[in-house]
């Protein structure tokens, strides 16, 4: 199963997924490993987080509780 968890002013930490370009080649990552995906959009490793948003104090204000429309 395919976990995502959105980190508190930080990455998207997805576990169980294979994460692919736009052509399908999947990137190499360590199978059953958590792999952080860049939420704040200044990694410069997109698309994976490298830490930048701790830098920049990324700010999310997204939480499960509060997403209603
Ligand atoms: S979320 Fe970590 S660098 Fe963007």
């Amino acid at each position: 199963m395919t976990k995502i968890t959105v980190k508190a002013n930080g990455p998207y930490l997805v576990v169980g997924a294979e994460i692919v370009d736009e052509t399908g080649a999947p990137f190499p990552v360590e199978a059953g490993k958590p792999v952080a995906l860049c939420r704040c959009g200044a990694s410069q490793r997109k698309p994976f987080c490298d830490g930048t948003h701790v830098k920049i104090g990324f700010q999310a204000a997204q939480t499960a509780a509060s997403f209603t429309e």
